[in-house]
């Protein structure tokens, strides 16, 4: 089965398709609002930390994993345990989870598909409405868009690993960072856009708390796609000869650059449009940000460029994320996709289609849970609170269950796999990697902080989350 598994034709490919899963909508908008609110350049440094002292070494355990077994989540658990049932479990979690936050990863994605098209079409005006969004969240004619959003999930995901994904990589990824660039270099060009960065980039550590952090770290966790058995999907698709601890912190850079320049093109937008901003005082949150206020940005630059030039600016922009998110949604497809492969020997196009149908009918009931369907839009209640379907699948599995899967893939690999053995793996394509100071420190942290801290945020957010009590924060 190995033998024949499918591969990145190049390093370069699988690099820009794992950078592809990590850029996404959390690093174009999550990184920025949060930024934002919580202390500018204090909060980038923060993130960066976090993304190369506790995120990078997970990444590097997950990829490895996968690259050692050569198979999907559940298969490598299994496999490396020789079928040991409590390590199967991790496995599911693994395929489980990343279907689950496709499931809400695929609403926004279909929001944005319709903002692009709305904008392409002229629609920018109505768009800037502050109605506007409540209104299409709750119209029917996102099924629309979602047919065609699958659409294009399933053209890439049917040319496989080299054929689809790679491509699909080799293509997005450059023509994204082009936009990014070129809407960075747009932004800082305008009236009062120096006043967006000064408060992007000097620090505020009094906004610092307990919050604050715990926000940051997650952003970093999900913003490196990891804890969704990604990385240890798209790991067992790279040989053995290429140095996989290079190409993770090129992916972690990547990420962190895309978060960094997303910064400097949204702060300093806020800003030109009204230099009085307190951007601590922005009530948004990202979806509010993507929207509602950044729309009204964008109808606002007609009085510069006109409103074809607005347009132009606000379909570009919209492009450019709705980019961002297919190559993210696309890895996390492959995890339950590559699990059918493997575990049942289903041919990709058919385990597609099944999974396929699976996402429409969840998918379905994470759209109508925005007014669409009483039912799904008051679904249960907890802690205090009335949760639409779409509230639970973020709770749950975005919330909760992704720092448990960063803390047991920890926990594997140093205590089960052991640390001899994920370092030899590691070494393998980069010889020098094993006798240096980064191999000693990617084992301490990976078998001491690193899980200690995932397993408390995780049971803080089970206490704060469904029992309502606040631990720490
Ligand atoms: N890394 C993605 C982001 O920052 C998160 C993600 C990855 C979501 C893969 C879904 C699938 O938005």
């Amino acid at each position: 089965m190995s033998g024949n598994r499918e591969q990145f034709g190049s390093r370069l490919g699988f690099v820009l398709a794992a950078a592809g899963s990590a850029v996404g909508i959390g690093n174009l908008v999550g990184f920025p609002v949060g930024a934002a609110k919580n202390g500018g350049g204090a909060f980038l440094l923060m993130y960066a930390i976090f993304v190369f002292a506790i995120c990078l070494p997970v990444m590097m355990a997950e990829m490895s994993v996968g690259r050692f077994a050569k198979k999907d989540p559940l298969g490598a658990y299994s496999s490396m345990t020789g079928n040991a049932k409590h390590w199967k479990l991790a496995g599911w979690l693994s395929i489980i989870t990343p279907f689950m936050i496709a499931v809400f990863y695929l609403v926004i994605t279909v929001w944005i598909f319709g903002y692009l098209v709305q904008s392409v079409m002229g629609n920018l005006d109505a768009l800037a409405n502050p109605e506007t969004f409540g209104s299409f969240i709750q119209s029917p004619v996102l099924f629309a868009y979602m047919a065609i959003v699958l659409g294009v999930i399933y053209l890439i995901l049917q040319g496989g690993v080299k054929e689809g994904i790679e491509k699909a990589a080799k293509v997005l990824m450059p023509a994204l960072f082009f936009m990014l660039v070129l809407l960075v270099i747009f932004v800082l060009t305008r009236d009062n856009a120096m006043a967006g960065v000064k408060y992007y980039l000097i620090p505020d550590f009094s906004k610092i708390n307990g919050n604050v952090i715990n926000g940051a770290l997650s952003q970093a966790f999900f913003s490196l796609s990891l804890g969704m058995g990604i990385m240890i999907t798209y790991g067992s698709y790279i040989d053995s000869r290429s140095d996989l601890p290079g190409s993770a912190k090129m992916v972690a850079l990547m990420d962190t650059a895309v978060a960094f320049a997303a910064g400097l093109m949204i702060l300093p937008a806020i800003f030109s449009f009204n230099p009085d901003t307190d951007p601590s005082q922005l009530s948004e949150s990202s979806i509010g940000m993507l929207f509602t206020f950044l729309p009204k940005i964008f109808l606002a630059l007609q009085a510069s460029i006109g409103y074809i030039g607005a347009s132009i600016v606000a379909s570009s922009f919209f492009l450019l994320i709705f980019f961002a998110a297919i190559t993210s949604i696309v890895s996390i497809f492959e995890v339950p996709v590559a699990a059918l492969m493997d575990e049942k020997n289903m041919k990709r196009k058919k385990a597609l289609v099944l999974m396929g149908v699976l996402l429409v009918v969840l998918g379905s009931m994470s759209a109508v849970s925005f007014g669409m369907s009483d039912f799904f839009s008051a679904f249960t209640h907890y802690a205090g609170a009335d949760k639409s379907f779409f509230d639970l699948v973020i709770d749950i599995f975005y919330d909760t269950i992704l720092p448990l899967n960063g803390f047991l893939i920890c926990i594997f690999v140093i205590y089960r796999w052991k640390k001899a053995n994920f370092s030899a793996a590691l070494s393998e394509g980069a010889q020098e990697y094993g006798n240096g100071w980064f191999a000693k420190y990617v084992n301490f942290s990976v078998g001491t902080f690193i899980p200690v801290i995932l397993l408390v945020i995780f049971i803080n957010t089970v206490a704060a989350k469904y029992f309502g009590v606040t631990l720490i924060g």
